[in-house]
């Protein structure tokens, strides 16, 4: 299984094209629409989350609801793009139109793209860079998380997210999947422990006031996943490797860690290894989860537990030292529309970003031309945790 996206931040759509999704699941657009929506939520965005409202048509790869094991398109439309179309449009333009061009930046923003992307794709207007670099594409993201959601739900494994902290607010407590499941989208920080909800709406709304950003962390959870996907024989098939790849590329993400993460720094290895244990009907397991589901880059049939560091947003209202690329003069960067935080949006991304890699790893460990063909083989796994 593997995707492309495209598309610019005010151009005309998103499109991703997904490759490898077995035939015969069923998929309605009205699905993988909730996961959308999810995305665009959450305390401490901007004005932009208002003025869409995302969501996707299936082009390709569908028919009568369910997957045809060809490529499934996905197009995503921005409803601002009609506001753009002067500065965004696809055509030619005049050289008198290029010069009397509005809202071209010479300006780049200090933790964004736009000064690096502009020498190495020799872009004087660095709109060009932004335009791609935004985390607008996360959206395409999370639509084709949302499809290996759907696929993976089919297999009983299911996967969800949290806020674990927001500007150095913490929930600190350990959850099980029941406490996820039924804690979901309770409130618009995303945090599971409700006491701790109004001391970060409060953190970012002190933040804004001050036109600064705040980060966090956010943390993946996914039950049930089958033993032993993923490898240790070589590096680039490694589970966890392979999901820490998929965390930070998430725009903004600066860090990743699985089960207790950097805390087993601190402890000794008796605190950290989970006891394996047998049981009849479970098989084998663990008797704790300190290490997040993975052994040698495996999966060993506990709970993955992914966390990821978001830095706060870098585009502020309190203004930045910056150097403008026409003069290369100082400027303060000072902006009109930005988040003050996106880490609960940004939750929802890193879920929709695991969900991808486990459905990829999966399709590259069992024969997978149609579903039943693959949830035969995951039974055959779960089996094996028994009888082995
Ligand atoms: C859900 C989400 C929303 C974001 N919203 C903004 C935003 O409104 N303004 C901004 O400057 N950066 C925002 N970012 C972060 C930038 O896209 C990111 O910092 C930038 O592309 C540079 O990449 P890097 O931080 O990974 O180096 C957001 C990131 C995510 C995941």
């Amino acid at each position: 299984m593997r995707y492309l996206t495209s598309g610019e931040s005010h151009g005309p759509q998103l499109t991703v094209i997904i490759e490898g999704v077995p035939a015969n699941l069923e998929i309605k657009a009205e699905d993988i629409n909730k996961e959308m929506f999810k995305r665009q939520g959450g305390y401490g965005r901007g004005r932009r989350m208002q003025i869409e409202k995302d969501a996707i048509e299936i082009v390709s790869g569908v028919r009568n609801g369910y997957t045809l094991g060809s490529p499934i398109t996905l197009v995503v439309t921005n409803d601002d793009f009609t506001h753009w179309r002067n500065i965004m449009g696809i055509e030619p333009i005049s050289e008198e139109e290029r010069k009397n061009m509005k809202r071209t930046i010479s300006k780049p923003r200090p933790g964004h793209a736009d000064l690096v992307g502009g020498m190495k794709y020799n872009h004087r207007d660095l709109r060009n860079v932004l335009e791609r670099s935004s985390a607008r594409e996360t959206a395409a993201r999370v639509a084709v998380g949302a499809v290996s959601k759907i696929l993976l739900a089919q297999l009983d494994i299911h996967i969800y997210s949290r806020v674990v902290e927001i500007g150095g607010i913490k929930d600190e407590g350990l959850y099980d999947a029941e406490t996820f499941k039924s804690n979901i989208d309770k409130n618009d920080v995303r945090v599971i422990n409700e006491d701790i909800a109004q001391q970060m709406r409060d953190k970012i709304d002190a933040a804004k006031k001050e036109g600064d950003s705040i980060g966090g962390v956010v943390q993946v959870m996914a039950e049930n996943m089958p033993v032993g996907i993923g490898s240790y024989v070589h590096y680039d098939r490694k589970l966890d490797g392979r999901i820490a790849q998929g965390v930070v590329s998430i725009n903004a993400f600066k860090g990743v860690s699985f089960g207790e993460g950097f805390k087993a720094a601190e402890k000794p290895g008796s605190e950290i290894q989970d006891e394996i244990m047998y049981n009849e009907t479970q098989g084998y397991y663990r008797a704790s989860n300190h290490l997040g589901g993975f052994e040698g880059g495996m999966s060993n049939g506990m709970p993955i537990i992914v966390n990821g560091v978001m830095k706060p947003i870098p585009t502020l209202y309190k203004p930045l030292n910056s150097v403008d690329i026409n003069t290369k003069e100082d400027f303060k960067a000072t902006i009109e529309r930005s988040d003050s935080c996106a880490v609960p949006a940004a939750s929802v991304v890193c879920e929709h970003a695991v969900a991808f890699e486990l459905a990829k790893a999966l399709l590259e460990e069992f024969q997978a031309n149609h579903i039943d063909q693959l949830k035969a083989q995951i039974a055959e796994r779960r089996q094996l945790n028994i009888e082995f």
